[in-house]
C-alpha cells in the first residue's frame, strides 16, 4: 500500500495562500491582471488564491500534456488547451501547482510571450528543487521542498489524491 506522509495541513495551506495573495494584491493594485492557471492540478490553489486577493482579476486556463512516466516529465510538451482571453498588453501571472524540472513553465512562458503581454510572471504553490533543468524565475512561491513526489490539494498521482485537503509525500 502506498504511504501518505503529511507535509502541509489545511491550516498551513490557508496561511501560505493568504500571505502570497497579500503580496500579489499589493504588487498588482491598479494593474490589468490576468491569472492563467495551468490545468488540471492548479484548480484548487487558484480558487483559494483568487478568494484571498483584494484586487480585481481576470482568469483563464491553459493545459499542456507532458510526455513522461507517472512521476517524471520528459520535457516534451504539447499544448492541449489554449487561453481564450486576449492578453496583449495585460499583466499576466501564470499560476501553477508545482514546479519540478521547470520545463513546463519555461515552455508556457515562451508560448504566452507570443501574445505580447505587458508583463509575465509566475506564481507556484510548491517549488521543488531537486530536478530543476530549466532556468525559470519563480516570482511568487508558497512553499519550497527539496524532493519527493507530492499529492493532494489538486496534485495527483495517476489522477488519484487530488481531493485531499492537505499536501502529502507519496511513498510508493
Ligand atoms: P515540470 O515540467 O517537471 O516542472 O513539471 C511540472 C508538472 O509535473 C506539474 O505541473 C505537475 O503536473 C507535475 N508534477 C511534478 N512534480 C509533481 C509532484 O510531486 N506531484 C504531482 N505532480 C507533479
Ligand atoms: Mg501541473
Amino acid at each position: 500500500m502506498p504511504e501518505l506522509v503529511p507535509v502541509l495541513s489545511k491550516t498551513d495551506i490557508d496561511s501560505l495562500v493568504t500571505q502570497v495573495a497579500h503580496r500579489i494584491s499589493n504588487d498588482y493594485r491598479n494593474h490589468d491582471l490576468v491569472l492563467v492557471g495551468v490545468l488540471k492540478g492548479v484548480f484548487v490553489f487558484l480558487s483559494d488564491l483568487i478568494r484571498n486577493l483584494d484586487i480585481p482579476v481576470q482568469i483563464d486556463f491553459i493545459r499542456v500534456f507532458s510526455y513522461g512516466s507517472d512521476i517524471t516529465s520528459s520535457g516534451k510538451i504539447q499544448l492541449t488547451k489554449d487561453i481564450d482571453l486576449d492578453i496583449k498588453d495585460k499583466d499576466v501571472l501564470i499560476v501553477e501547482d508545482i514546479v519540478d524540472t521547470g520545463l513546463t513553465l519555461k515552455y508556457l512562458i515562451d508560448y504566452l510571450k507570443s501574445y505580447h503581454p505587458k508583463t509575465i510572471k509566475v506564481c507556484v504553490f510548491i517549488d521543488k528543487h531537486e530536478r530543476r533543468e530549466a532556468d525559470v524565475v519563480i516570482d511568487y512561491c508558497c512553499h519550497h521542498v527539496g524532493k519527493g513526489f507530492l499529492v493532494g490539494y489538486g496534485l495527483d498521482y495517476n489522477e488519484d489524491y487530488r481531493y485531499l485537503s492537505g499536501i502529502y509525500h507519496l511513498k510508493l
